[in-house]
């Protein structure tokens, strides 16, 4: 049996994946879920989120004793080897991680170029690891963790990386922003992830008789979230009501498919898991204290009317995280 995997996915930057990535892990971890978290994106902004400074040069300069990153796992495909096994680094009891590395673009070109081999009559072995290779180290460092569910962050793009960590992933979860952009984004994302589910069951068809475990790729959207942290000052209520109330329907054509001409108003959406607050300063104090923003205390900071704001964002998280377990077919483990 494999450990669910949820990933953070939308081609567009600055919407609050890494964000909600971390936050989760550690609501998760709140809860007694054991949770392993993996940086696949090449910015690695997940595991910066995770380890100071220090300790990312250390890892990143290649200090010996130092935990492995995604990359050094899957570094010896690029030549004849096999996957390492990941060295998790531990955050709490409940929560690993796997560490991130700027070096994970070198990856990019062997993903596209195994990508029609897994198609070919010839050996198939070779394109389904490299293909598979990110879900077969978070499903080994999971179960080594004894996790209940793997939570994934991606960079903004719809590349090899990206598809790759998405044949990995069981759910997806969509974070937007409120914009003409984001709405825009919805219709390639969604097309795209449908593109990729498709292409990949073809493949997984091809081989007939194969040698190692293979993600099913089901990649199922559980909903999405609109941020309203990307909201400017200087813009107009009026303006970012007009794309909220668009994004039902956007979200249930483009991404789920569905040729429906109506849908509920974002507030009675079910779809929608959360209208994500705008922490304000709590965020880059969360961020120097290197904690989610819902564990803030005075001594880092949050004091007076922000230690109220910590104690909501706690409650705010809480419940999209009782959500998500639901939409996951968690909840009743709970
Ligand atoms: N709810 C929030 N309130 C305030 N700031 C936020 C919130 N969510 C994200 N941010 C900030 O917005 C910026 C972009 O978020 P990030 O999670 O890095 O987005 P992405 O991963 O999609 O590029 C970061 O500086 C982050 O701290
Ligand atoms: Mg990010």
């Amino acid at each position: 049996m494999s450990i669910p995997v949820l990933t953070f996915f939308n081609n567009k930057g600055g919407v609050g994946k890494t964000s909600l990535a971390y936050h989760l892990t550690w609501m998760f971890g709140e809860m007694g879920k054991r949770v392993l978290a993996i940086d696949l994106d090449p910015q690695a902004n997940l595991t910066a989120a995770f380890l100071d400074e220090d300790r990312l040069e250390d890892l990143w300069e290649n200090t010996p004793d130092q935990p492995n990153t995604i990359f050094r796992c899957i570094q010896p495909l690029l030549e004849v080897g096999d996957i390492r096994i990941a060295e998790r680094i531990k955050i709490t009891r409940e929560i690993s991680l796997i560490a991130g590395d700027l070096a994970l673009s070198g990856f990019e070109d062997e993903l596209s170029a195994q990508w029609p081999l897994a198609m070919s009559d010839q050996n198939l072995v070779r394109p389904f690891k490299v293909l598979t290779a990110f879900w077969q180290v978070m499903q080994q460092a999971a179960q080594a963790h004894d996790a209940d569910m793997i939570l994934v962050d991606v960079g903004p793009n719809l590349g090899a990386i990206n598809r790759a960590a998405l044949i990995a992933s069981d759910f997806v979860m969509i974070p937007l922003g409120v914009d003409l952009f984001s709405l825009q984004g919805l219709r390639n994302l969604g097309p795209t992830l449908r593109s990729w589910r498709s292409l990949w069951n073809k493949r997984v068809d091809n081989w007939t008789t194969p040698t190692i475990a293979l993600p099913k790729g089901l990649m199922t959207p559980i909903g999405y979230l609109a941020q309203q942290h990307g909201v400017r000052l200087s813009r107009p209520v009026k303006a970012y009501d007009r794309w909220l109330n668009r994004m039902p329907l956007e979200y249930r054509q483009s991404v789920l498919g569905k040729k429906v001409l109506k849908a509920p108003a974002v507030a009675a959406d079910p779809e929608c898991l959360a209208l994500l607050k705008h922490y304000h300063s709590l965020a880059p104090m969360a961020m120097e204290a290197r904690k989610p923003l819902f564990l803030l205390r005075s001594a880092d900071g949050a004091i007076g009317a922000h230690s109220y704001a910590v104690q909501d964002a706690y409650k705010d998280f809480q419940v999209l995280a009782k959500k998500v377990l639901e939409r996951i077919g968690m909840a009743k483990s709970a």
